[in-house]
């Protein structure tokens, strides 16, 4: 790809920048009132999630922690397989905490949903999920959407760190590439 195609592949903006810092604001608020005098530690998933995470945890106005953990899904570069294999764990121990998981889009529900299952076998206080997006009409395993942004029609998006073949990613706005460039790769 070359530098000057990024904008030039772009079929449609779905999602602007406006909308963004309003929703992942509203998002914060929620947050905070819910986990006031809790001990929070929040898990960002690699490497989709890191735009919305942090715009999100500064819209957290109470003390949390942060960790990530990476993890990749099998499959092509639209469509999840569901196999998921771990690349990063988390660094610290979430036993008796307070944990959210953020995720930048929940499609079918497969990474979610093993996340969870791994999680959970850790024994925290709590555990939620929050994404910024969500594609309810791809949905395949029946996960718990705590915190939404915003939903997106069956479409293949990128931007605000949601990649096409680790493409895209710093887009500031959620798009949808021109369908001759999904072709092609
Ligand atoms: P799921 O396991 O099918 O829910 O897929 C979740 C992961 O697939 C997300 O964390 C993204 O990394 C990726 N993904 C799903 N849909 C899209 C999309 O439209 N654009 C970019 N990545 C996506
Ligand atoms: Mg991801």
């Amino acid at each position: 790809m070359k530098n000057t195609d990024m904008e030039q592949n772009i079929k449609e903006v779905l999602v602007d920048e406006e909308t963004i810092a309003r929703t992942v604001k509203e998002l914060g608020k929620q947050i905070t009132e819910d986990y006031k005098g809790k001990e929070l530690i929040v898990v960002g998933i690699l490497k989709g999630a890191i735009m919305f995470l942090s715009d999100l945890v500064r819209e957290v106005k109470i003390p949390l922690i942060l960790d990530f953990m990476s993890v990749s899904s099998y499959g092509d570069s639209t469509q999840t397989s569901g196999a998921v294999r771990f690349l990063k764990d988390l660094e610290v121990s979430i036993e008796g905490k307070h944990v959210l998981i953020v995720e930048d889009i929940v499609d079918t529900g497969l990474t979610f949903n093993y996340l969870l299952d791994n999680l959970r076998s850790r024994k925290p206080a709590s555990l939620k999920t929050c994404t910024f997006l969500d594609k309810p009409s791809r949905r395949k395993a029946d996960v718990q959407v705590d915190y939404k942004g915003l939903e997106v029609p069956d479409e293949f998006v990128v931007g605000y760190g949601l990649d096409f073949a680790e493409e895209y990613r710093n887009l500031p706005y959620i798009a949808v590439l021109k369908p001759e460039v999904y072709e092609n790769k």
